[in-house]
């Protein structure tokens, strides 16, 4: 069988400057026996010019449209370009977030080409794919950049400073979410200094929380948890004791990093208009649930708002903004996930197995993943 070709196209989202893979990745994919085919210009944002891909032993491509005549994997970040998604046949392996809860309809388009396409948001949290856990790695970079934002964008300085024009109070920094994003949103504002307070329905994170240095918020609630440490939604009533203890903490805070989230369903509102207003002049809300429906519920996607004095930042593409990091994390994710669906450099998935089938949501025309199905169902699209 042939030596499988693997394209990376441009992303052609707006704001998006990352790569689906980095000259690192290339080089080792080469190694492991595969082609790689770089669309001109593809890691320019990130950092990576097309000399560096050629010197890992990639080729470049002028075009979109000649990385999909030429090649048998698409490797992307995020959505295909509309051009690109109507050059895709059954031919085509596509590996990336397809946004399959959030955007079904246009997976369901796409699925209709034929291609076999995996989304890293479905990729099993089980040991074996943790180097594959695109969802983690890219929600690192998050978690590390909004708590970077929020100091950039804060009036008073984090940790307690004494000088000779006097003492600088440390600031609290509230943490709503304490999975992989908030975690390290913990850690990066204890290293600024901070004092940390954080919130997760989940207790089985309250250690966690704790031993980076945090304390965690001591709410009478709790989500089941999932398979693979996800939460649940809470019922009306936990929802709203939730809230009001939350008011109470956000008025203590003088910056909130919120990060909770419930796979394929809107996000928690935790932070009410009331609790933003409750809180000091010059305090800023990062809220990195602003792409499902934000946490807060005066955030407005990649908006600035202001709200009685406090600043609330909804970027929906947090990872983004750090597309070098972002980039390196993201490329070894897809070159794990490749060298385990090209053995020996012939693209040749085990169907059975339990990665594989897990991050499938598509093949032969029709979408293979139940949740996308009842997804569809739910939009009303359903096939
Ligand atoms: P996520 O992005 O879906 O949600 C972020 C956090 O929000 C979660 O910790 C969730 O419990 C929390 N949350 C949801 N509703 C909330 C509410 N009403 N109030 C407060 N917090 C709320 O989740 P993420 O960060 O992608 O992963 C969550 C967990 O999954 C991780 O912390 C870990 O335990 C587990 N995991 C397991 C992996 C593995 O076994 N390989 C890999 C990565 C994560």
């Amino acid at each position: 069988m042939a030596v499988a070709t693997i394209g990376v196209p441009r992303e052609s989202a707006q704001h998006e400057r990352r790569v689906a893979l980095v000259p690192a990745a290339a080089a080792a994919l080469i190694q492991h026996g595969l082609a790689v085919l770089v669309e001109h210009g593809a890691g320019d944002r990130a950092g990576y010019d097309d000399a560096a891909y050629v010197e890992a032993g990639a080729v470049i491509a002028e075009s979109a449209a000649a990385i999909a005549a030429q090649a048998d994997v698409l490797a992307t970040v995020g959505a295909l370009s509309p051009e690109l998604a109507s050059a895709v046949s059954a031919r085509h392996t596509l590996i990336g977030f397809h946004d399959p809860l959030g955007d079904p309809t246009a997976l369901q388009r796409l699925a209709t080409s034929g291609a076999a396409i995996f989304a890293f948001e479905f990729m099993p949290r089980i040991t074996r794919a943790q180097s594959m856990d695109a969802l983690s790695s890219q929600a690192t970079v998050a978690g590390y950049h909004a708590v970077l934002l929020a100091a950039e964008r804060s009036t008073r300085l984090f940790p307690l400073l004494m000088t000779a024009a006097g003492t600088i109070k440390a600031r609290h920094v509230l943490v709503l979410g304490a999975g992989v994003a908030g975690l390290q949103a913990i850690a990066t504002a204890r290293r600024l200094g901070a004092v940390v307070t954080a919130f997760d329905v989940r207790p089985a994170v309250k250690e966690q929380v704790e031993s980076l240095g945090a304390r965690f918020l001591a709410i009478d609630i709790a989500s089941e948890e999932q398979v693979g440490g996800y939460a649940t939604g809470l019922d009306e009533e936990q929802h709203r004791l939730e809230q009001e203890a939350l008011a109470r903490a956000c008025a203590d805070a003088d910056v909130v990093i919120a990060t909770a989230q419930i796979p394929g369903a809107t996000a928690p509102e935790l932070v009410t208009e009331a609790a933003v207003e409750s809180m000091r002049r010059g305090s800023v809300i990062v809220d990195l649930a602003a792409s499902t429906g934000g946490n807060c519920a005066c955030t407005r996607v990649d908006e600035e708002v202001e709200r009685a004095g406090v600043l609330i930042l909804g970027p929906s593409n947090p990872a983004a903004a750090m597309p070098g990091s972002a980039s390196d994390l993201y490329a070894a994710n897809v070159r794990a996930f490749l060298q385990l669906i090209c053995p020996e450099g012939v693209l040749a998935p085990d169907w059975d197995d339990e990665v594989v089938s897990g991050a499938l949501v598509a093949r032969d025309g029709s979408i293979t993943s139940e949740r996308v199905r009842d997804q569809l169902a739910r939009v009303g699209g359903a096939e």
